[in-house]
């Protein structure tokens, strides 16, 4: 029976026995003592304790879960999977034991053409709570299960519980007696491999509190009600009905398992070694297709960790099993094929799995291949100094540069025999988030802090900000400052700052640059260089005095530059809007994390890992240009916090909002966010958009950036006149230049390996012609010659090593000079029947090089060096044939 099967087998049985059928939650779950839902029970924890009332008494439902919790053992053991489907029926308040249990039996052992999975009665087992009376009456006199088939087991293995402070109660599981090749007798109590737990059935009506995970925490009380929790495992459920060995045999994941063979060239079968490295594969990428499915993306830590480090591990694995390509594009396609049947929507985001997953596994190999010299070099040290242990430093050096996550690092280490100082690396882990907390705090205490001057000045009001409605306001000077201090007046030339009672001047916040603008009055003027607020209330305009003189309690005309403005809207709103589009190209997961936007530019940071392929960034860019040409409307309202999140506001994380909120929307749902910025009234006033770079900002944060309005224009004008340019240098019509340019770039290869070609006949002339120059000293064959042309090392390599292997077994020993960029280099050969003779080419190179003024060295049969003296080559050729002299004895 096919796992699609037996869920909907399951969940028709308790449909049609009053139960609504929930469809599964995301794997994110809504609960902040959860990073990802571990239990079908997980999304009902709410009904389970009374904080929300249950819409229905009766549900059922299959939901996709995570455990990460014993990653090692995936794949050892027949039944452990990081990712699994729960099936489960629940009742709050509804129904209790008398008839949960008699319900799991019918289904398990009702007949199939009557809707159950036809299990044998008979080798079905069951468990109880240790005093859990009650539940074995019902399981012998209503189920007639033999008393030598009920077992009593203690709180580790009978009682579950979910959260601190969370709903608990006694459970009793169903067992399944897989017959004795599968171990000794005695039932579950004696042997849970053979007696293997399909079903948990647990009694939900206590609250536990802190205490250990599983055993001997304190219950706090009853709940609101006696509740009923079930769960069974679909993938053991369909292992024990397909009659395989394990959970990766079904008929799902073995697809997946199947093509990881395929891929790495691996034999599942052949041993066990390659069988978990497999079964890890299978089980782990099945796991990140099904979290990046929910929105999950790979980072350094939560969830995004978790994935990371699954999708990296399998990746790994692949590696190991002998794949070097790479191979996370194949297996994601297979696996969402495999798990469409039972979840549809994985085929319409199969495109940006497939981007986030193939992304991670292309960081991941640039990753290794930085690291894994560095790790080699940390582990060859290590065993050098015969210690077995690798520093804290080099793994906190692995992961802080190199991002190697830890438990790479462990794994590595536990392969090449050694172990990782894990404090010191935690050590060194706490202090820097220590350090960068003391940094951030730093610098917010810099800026702007609330000082005396600014807080005598606050007294006297806040400033009221016009700059929404209008670009010009009448306004009094309430306060004059230059460095922090109070002045009543300053003249032509001085750079102050100004508070004003009131301001159309929109100060930097949100992102959005300060404007730019003037200060009239009769004879004065001054230019506004910034505007900032302090304290969120008072407007501080720092300004030059242009002309004339300006004095406290002054009435003056504050502007703002209307050009600059038109500028500011449009790149703030084109902001908005480029964020929309890469929610909408990327998914829900690519969320600002910063913004900057002045007149005519904007650049947008957001967590993503991994580059934007070039189709991707131009598919963000058309989106955004649609939504300019579709003229939609920006609407501006005022609302309460949880209300502006009921529209799915988008707020920054870390800013601080009032009570009311304001909330800019573009085009109705479609780019909905919290923004105190100034906008265009209509998305097409925003003018072209133009995206010009994409780019990493540290580790999972990528930026966006773009130009706006007649910047976008200017950029592609000055781009089209360059793409004119070329296609006049080239003489070709512009759309062929990509064309005509890789036409050349492919007659300059040609022509390069051409002259190679001839440059390495011409070098074996030039070692012919050495050969006949050698002499003896002591019977060894010398060459020690001046190359008289300039030459690179590798070609002067070339030439040693040609003219040592002219000599076939006699003692030889070649040292040859030349000049590469005028600079003096030099290169020793040295064969074997040298060797023997004691002559070392980094010994014949050490001491040319010494002449040359440099240095150099290398191996007994090969060495190279230079130096700095192009004039001794002489010199250095004669000094090498006199430590050949002495080397050799006669
Ligand atoms: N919530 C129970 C379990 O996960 C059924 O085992």
């Amino acid at each position: 029976m096919y796992s699609a099967e037996i869920s909907s087998r399951a969940l028709r049985f308790f449909e049609n026995r009053g139960h609504t059928v929930v469809p599964s939650a995301s794997l994110i779950a809504d609960d902040p003592t959860l990073l990802l839902i571990n239990a079908g029970m997980a999304p009902f924890k709410p009904y389970f304790l009374g904080d929300v009332p249950p819409p229905f008494e009766r549900a059922t439902s299959l939901q996709k879960c995570v455990r990460t919790v014993d990653i090692e053992e995936v794949g050892k053991t027949s039944r452990h999977g990081s990712f699994f489907q729960m099936f489960g029926n629940f009742s709050f308040g509804d129904y209790f034991k008398e008839k949960a249990i008699p319900y799991a039996w019918e289904f398990l052992t009702g007949s199939v053409t009557d809707g159950g999975l036809g299990l044998d009665a008979e080798r079905l087992w069951a468990t109880v709570y240790t005093d859990d009376d009650e539940a074995e009456q019902i399981w012998r006199n209503e189920i007639g299960v033999p008393a030598e088939r009920i077992q009593r087991l203690g709180m580790a293995e009978n009682f579950w519980s979910m959260g601190v402070p969370g709903p608990c109660g006694p459970c009793s599981e169903i067992c399944y007696d897989r017959g004795p090749e599968f171990g000794r007798d005695g039932g579950p109590i004696a042997n849970d491999e053979r007696y293997l737990e399909i079903w948990n059935l647990v009694f939900m009506q206590n609250i536990r509190g802190e205490g250990p995970a599983k055993e001997g925490y304190p219950i706090l009380g009853d709940l609101p009600s006696k509740n009923i929790d079930t769960g069974f495992g679909l993938e053991r459920m369909a292992a024990l009905l397909q009659d395989v060995p394990t959970i990766f045999d079904i008929d799902t994941t073995r697809k997946i398992l199947d093509l990881a063979a395929e891929l790495s060239g691996a034999k599942y079968g052949a041993n066990t070694k390659t069988d978990v490295s497999l079964r890890v594969v299978a089980d782990h990428i099945l796991t990140s297709v099904m979290l990046i499915g929910d929105g999950v993306t790979p980072a350094n830590d939560g969830r995004g960790y978790i994935l990371r480090r699954i999708l990296r591990r399998a990746v790994r694995m692949m590696r190991l099993l002998g794949s070097n390509d790479p191979v996370v594009h194949e297996l994601v396609a297979r696996t969402v094929e495999v798990m469409s049947p039972q979840y549809p929507e994985l085929a319409g985001e199969q495109k940006r799995i497939d981007r986030i997953a193939v992304a991670e596994e292309s960081a991941f190999a640039q990753t290794l291949k930085a690291g894994t010299s560095i790790f080699d070099l940390a582990a060859a040290e290590v065993r050098k100094s015969s210690s077995l242990i690798l520093p804290g430093d080099k793994a906190f050096q692995l992961h802080d540069t190199y991002g190697f996550p830890i438990d790479l690092t462990l794994e590595m280490a536990a392969e090449a025999g050694l172990s990782v100082d894990e404090a010191g690396f935690r050590k060194l882990m706490e202090e820097q988030r220590a350090r960068a907390k003391a940094d951030a705090k730093a610098r917010k205490m810099g800026a702007q802090g609330e000082t005396g001057v600014y807080r005598e000045l606050l007294a006297l009001g806040a400033t009221e900000f016009t700059g929404y409605e209008h670009l010009e306001s009448e306004a009094t000077v309430r306060g004059l400052l230059r460095d922090g201090e109070r002045i009543r007046a300053a003249s032509e030339g001085d750079i102050i700052e100004v508070v004003l009672d009131r301001t159309p001047l929109y100060a930097e916040s949100g992102g959005q640059e300060s404007d730019a603008g003037t200060l009239v009055a009769d004879g004065t003027e001054l230019e506004i260089l910034d505007v900032q607020k302090v304290a969120r209330k008072l407007w501080v305009h720092q300004a030059r005095v242009v002309r004339g003189e300006v004095t406290e309690g002054q009435n003056v005309l504050a502007k703002v530059d209307p050009e600059w403005r038109i500028g500011a809207r449009q790149a703030h709103s084109g902001t908005h809007i480029v964020h929309a589009a890469l929610r909408q190209v990327l998914g829900p997961t690519a969320l600002q994390s910063g913004s900057y936007n002045k007149p005519g530019y904007l650049r947008l940071d957001f967590s993503w890992t991994g580059g934007l392929s070039p189709e991707t960034r131009s598919e963000i860019e058309e989106v955004s240009n649609l939504a300019v040409r579709r003229d939609l409307p920006v609407a501006v309202e005022y609302m309460t916090l949880p209300k502006a999140r009921e529209m799915g506001a988008l707020a920054l994380f870390g800013e601080t909002y009032d009570e009311e909120v304001r909330v800019v929307e573009i085009g109705g749902p479609w780019s909905v966010e919290l923004c105190g910025g100034t906008h265009v009234a209509h998305s097409s006033q925003i003018g072209p958009l133009t995206v010009i770079g994409e780019s990493s900002i540290g580790s999972g944060v990528r930026r966006v950036e773009a130009y706006v309005g007649i910047e976008a224009y200017r950029f592609l004008a000055k781009e089209r006149a360059l793409a004119v340019k070329v296609s006049e240098i080239l003489q070709v019509p512009m759309p062929e230049i990509g064309d005509r340019v890789s036409g050349l770039i492919k007659q300059l290869r040609d022509a390069e390996k051409e002259i190679a070609r001839f440059r390495a006949i011409h070098l074996k002339q030039l070692a012919g012609e050495f050969v006949k120059q050698a002499s003896t000293i002591n019977g060894v064959t010398v060459v020690a010659e001046h190359l008289s042309e300039p030459a690179t090392s590798d070609e002067l390599r070339t030439v040693a090593i040609g003219v040592r292997d002219r000599f076939g077994d006699r003692p030889a020993a070649v040292v040859v000079t030349a000049l590469a960029n005028d600079k003096p280099i030099v290169v020793s050969a040295v064969n074997e029947q040298g060797r023997e003779r004691g002559l070392k080419a980094g010994d014949l190179v050490r001491a040319a090089s010494k002449v040359l003024k440099g240095g150099g060295g290398g191996k007994p049969d090969i060495a190279q060096g230079g130096g700095t003296d192009p004039l001794a080559t002489a010199d250095a050729l004669q000094e090498v044939r006199r430590v050949i002299g002495q080397t050799v004895s006669p």
